[in-house]
C-alpha cells in the first residue's frame, strides 16, 4: 500500500514533518504532495526548506481563491494525480480546505484515509475549520485523535473508522525543532523590546469581520506592554482594506513582522512573556515542555479544551476591554503552568506509524 502525504498550508507542513521523518527513519516509501493552498514563499516553501523535508513529488499552482472553487480546483488536480495510485493510504492533517479536498477526492478514488488530529470540535459553526473537521472525520478509515476528549467526540458522533489516541505531532515538532531554532534563528536581534507579548491573528471569523478586527487591534495598540505581531497575509489584506495597517506599523507599542519562518516563531514564543492568539496550533505549541507559555485565546470557543483545563490557555473573547483586563491580570500574576503537555510527550509520530503499519500490512 502506498502512503501519500498531502499538505497545503503552514500548519500542515509543521505537524506532518515529524511523521515524514518517522517514515524516512523506518525506510517506508511515500509520495509527498503540496496543493498550493498557501502560495507565498513565507507561508509554504519556506517551511519545507527550513524543516529539511523532501521536495514535494507534486505541487499545484491554484488559480481560484474563493474557498469552494479552490476546493474544487484542488480536487480536480488531486484526482488526476492520485488516480495513478490504486491502493494508497492518504495521510492528511488538521482542518484545512486542503485536507477536505484531499479526503473527498480520496473517497471517490476508493483510497484509504488517515486523519491526523481527528476529533477536535469547537462547536462554533462560523468556523470553516469546524465544517472541514466534521466532514473528514466521517470519511476517514483511521482517526488519530490527539487526546481522550477528541476520541470521546468521535465516539459520540459514531464515526465509521478506527480511532487511536496518539497525542499531537505538534509536540514532536516543537521538541525536535526548538534546539535547532535557538542555534540558527537571529530574530531576537531585530526585536526592539526586552519584554514583549507575542500576538497572532488570522482566523476568518475574526479578521473578516471589520468590527472584531478593530476591537482586537485597538486592544493591541493600548497594551501596557509591547507586542510583537507577525502578520498573516490574510490579516494584512484586511488591515489594508480598513486603512489600519499604517497605524499599526507606526505604533511604538507594536513591532510588526511579516509571517515568519517556523524557527523564528519558535524562538519568539520561547522568549515572550505570554501569547495572544486565535490560532489553534499555537495553543498546543505553547504547552510543549520546552516552551511552556500562557496563552490568551482571542476567540469565543476553542477546539483545544485540554489547554484550558491544564491551565495553559484562557479564552478572553474578542472585545477590547476583555482582552485588556485579562492581559493586566496576567501581567500582575503570571499563572503557574504544569510541566507536562496535555497533547502528548513527543512520541506521536511513532504512535501513528504503529497504528498504520498493521493496517497497511507492514
Ligand atoms: C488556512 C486554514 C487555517 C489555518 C491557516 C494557517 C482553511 C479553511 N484555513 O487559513 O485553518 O490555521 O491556513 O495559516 O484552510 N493568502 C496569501 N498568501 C498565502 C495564502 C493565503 O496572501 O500564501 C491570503 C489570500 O488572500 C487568501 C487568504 O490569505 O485568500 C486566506 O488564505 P487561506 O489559505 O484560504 O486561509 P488561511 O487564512 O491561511
Amino acid at each position: 500500500m502506498t502512503f501519500i502525504i498531502v499538505v497545503g498550508t503552514r500548519p500542515e507542513t509543521i505537524k506532518m514533518a515529524p511523521i515524514i521523518r518517522e517514515l524516512e527513519r523506518q525506510n517506508i516509501p511515500f509520495t509527498f504532495i503540496h496543493t498550493g493552498q498557501h502560495y507565498d514563499y513565507n507561508m509554504s516553501l519556506q517551511f519545507i526548506k527550513e524543516l529539511k523535508l523532501p521536495k514535494p513529488d507534486r505541487s499545484f499552482k491554484l488559480i481560484n481563491s474563493r474557498p469552494a472553487s479552490q476546493i474544487g480546483e484542488m480536487m480536480t488536480k488531486l484526482d488526476r494525480t492520485l488516480d495513478l495510485q490504486k491502493t494508497g493510504l492518504l495521510l492528511i492533517q488538521g482542518d484545512t480546505n486542503t485536507m477536505l479536498a484531499t479526503a473527498l477526492t480520496g473517497i471517490k478514488l476508493c483510497l484509504k484515509i488517515g486523519h491526523v488530529e481527528a476529533g477536535l470540535r469547537s462547536y462554533d459553526w462560523r468556523m470553516p475549520e469546524e465544517h472541514n473537521r466534521r466532514m473528514v472525520d466521517h470519511v476517514s478509515d483511521l482517526l488519530f485523535a490527539p487526546t481522550k476528549i477528541a476520541k470521546q467526540n468521535l465516539l459520540k458522533e459514531n464515526v465509521y473508522g478506527e480511532i487511536f489516541i496518539t497525542g499531537n505531532s505538534v509536540i514532536d515538532s516543537v521538541i525536535d525543532h526548538l534546539p535547532i531554532a535557538e542555534k540558527q534563528s537571529e530574530i531576537m536581534e531585530s526585536i526592539r523590546f526586552k519584554k514583549y507579548l507575542l500576538a497572532t491573528l488570522h482566523r476568518a471569523e475574526n479578521v473578516d469581520d471589520p468590527k472584531t478586527l478593530k476591537e482586537v487591534i485597538s486592544a493591541f495598540l493600548d497594551s501596557p506592554i509591547p507586542i510583537v505581531f507577525p502578520i498573516h497575509p490574510r490579516t494584512i489584506n484586511k488591515l489594508r482594506e480598513l486603512e489600519m495597517l499604517d497605524k499599526i506599523k507606526n505604533s511604538k507599542n507594536i513591532q510588526v513582522t511579516p509571517a515568519l519562518g517556523y524557527f523564528d516563531f519558535l524562538v519568539l514564543m520561547k522568549n515572550c512573556q505570554f501569547i495572544l492568539t486565535d490560532s489553534g496550533g499555537i495553543q498546543e505549541e505553547a504547552t510543549a515542555p520546552n516552551i511552556r507559555k500562557p496563552v490568551l485565546v482571542l476567540r469565543l470557543t476553542t477546539e483545544r479544551p485540554e489547554a484550558i483545563s491544564a491551565g495553559f490557555a484562557r479564552i478572553v473573547g474578542v472585545k477590547k476591554n476583555s482582552i485588556l483586563e485579562a492581559l493586566m491580570e496576567y501581567l500582575d500574576e503570571t499563572p503557574t503552568l504544569p510541566s507536562f503537555s496535555p497533547f502528548g510527550d513527543g512520541k506521536t509520530s511513532e504512535n501513528i506509524l504503529n497504528a498504520i503499519k498493521p493496517f497497511a500490512g507492514l
